[in-house]
Order: structure tokens, then sequence, then C-alpha cells
């Protein structure tokens, strides 16, 4: 009959699942490793391991870039969206000036006028620029180009070379413009183990 057909592959299905699970809680505790993939390297991690701590430049990479090095990534790989020198283009506006406006009610965003410390251009630009070629950029290219833009903003001089030293060391004029979150419910407590 072939309307009993369906039903029948449910059935051998169903037995399938059930000898399955009786085969399962047979396993001895010195089998209970997974027994697929493999253990997780160094050189797995390493793409992926790419924070930096910006406050002081922890792990900012090895390489290093000048101002105009950075100008000449900026016309090949930004500029098509930035505009010429970083002052706007089709896609976002200006990344120059504003500086000094946070305490205005006309605040321009910008790396100069926004970020409290320079290591968060290299980690910005690395992880999500150029937007349509994320994580495409050497390391030197993003020292390079955040040379750049810092000189445009006149937070660096014109032969300024950044590296994993120069960098954190850059004063930026909004450092202190942040306030901590103090609100009595973002006080999360770090917790590895036992947690609550
Ligand atoms: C395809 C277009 C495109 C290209 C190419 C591109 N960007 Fe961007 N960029 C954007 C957009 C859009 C934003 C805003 C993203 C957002 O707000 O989430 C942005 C934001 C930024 C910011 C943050 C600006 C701020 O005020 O905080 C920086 C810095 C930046 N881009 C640098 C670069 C650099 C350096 C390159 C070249 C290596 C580049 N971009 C190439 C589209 C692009």
């Amino acid at each position: 009959m072939r309307s009993s057909r369906p039903l029948a592959v449910v059935v051998v299905v169903a037995a399938m699942t059930t000898a399955c699970a009786v085969v399962t809680p047979s396993r001895s505790p010195a089998t209970t490793e997974a027994k697929f993939g493999r253990p997780v390297t160094e050189t797995d991690i390493a793409p992926w391991d790419i924070d930096i701590r910006t406050s002081n430049g922890k792990g900012l990479p090895p390489g290093r870039g000048g101002v105009a090095e950075g100008k000449a990534v900026y016309e090949a790989k930004c500029l098509a969206c930035h505009g010429p020198d970083a002052k706007g283009g089709p896609v976002y506006g200006s990344m120059v000036g504003g500086i000094g406006s946070f305490t205005t009610s006309t605040r321009v965003l910008t790396p100069g006028s926004m970020y409290p410390y320079a290591p968060i251009l290299f980690d910005y630009i690395r992880r999500a620029m150029p937007m349509d070629k994320p994580l495409s950029l050497s390391a030197n290219e993003v020292y390079a180009v955040s040379a750049y833009i810092l000189n445009l903003n006149g937070l660096v001089p014109a032969d300024a070379v950044m590296d994993q030293t120069s960098m954190p060391k850059v004063q930026m004029p909004n450092r202190d413009g942040f306030i901590l979150d103090d609100r009595p419910d973002t006080h999360a407590v770090r917790c590895m183990r036992n947690c609550p």
C-alpha cells in the first residue's frame, strides 16, 4: 500500500534513534573526551587575538609607519569614501578638526576631537577599515595611515612615526573628557568560576 510508506520510514528512523540512545550512556569516564575536532593552537588563535588595551597600547603589534607613507595608503585605500585630506567624502564626514568642540553644543566627532587614546585609531582601522575590505591592511599600513590622520589633526608632526612605543604616548586632547559610568547597576563584578 503506497500510503503506508511514510509511516514505515518514520518507524525505522525512530528505531535507529533509540538504538543510538541506548549506546550513548555506556561511555566510561575515560572516554567522555570529545571524539571530534582538535586542540586549538596558538597559531589558530593569533588572527583572532588582536585586542589592544588602548589606554596604554598593550597588544599593539610590531611594525611602524610614518605620515608620508600613510598619505600614500590613504590616497590608495581610503580617499574614495573619506575624501581628500580626510575632510569628508561621499560616504563619511570629516575625520579632521573639531578639537575642543566637545564642551559645546555643536560637537564634531573626529578621531582627533573624540578619541581619548591614540591606539584606538589603530584598533579601529585594523578591524574595520577600509570598510569594504576590513582586516586587509598590514600593521605597517595601519601605523602609517594612523600617523597621517593624527598629523592632519595637528596632533603629531609631519615626520612622526607610529609604532608600539610612540603611539600610546600621543596625547589626545579629549583624554580626560570621558567620565566613568558609576551608576550602581553597572557595577558588574568579574567572575570566572562558581558565578552566581
Ligand atoms: C567603502 C567606504 C570606506 C572606505 C574605503 C574606508 N572607509 Fe573609513 N569609514 C567608512 C564609514 C561608512 C565609516 C563610518 C562607520 C560607522 O560609523 O560605523 C568610516 C569610519 C572611519 C573611521 C572612524 C571615524 C571617526 O570619526 O571615528 C576611521 C578612523 C576610518 N573610517 C578610517 C579609514 C581608513 C584609514 C581607511 C583606508 C585604509 C578607510 N577608513 C576606508 C567608510 C569607508
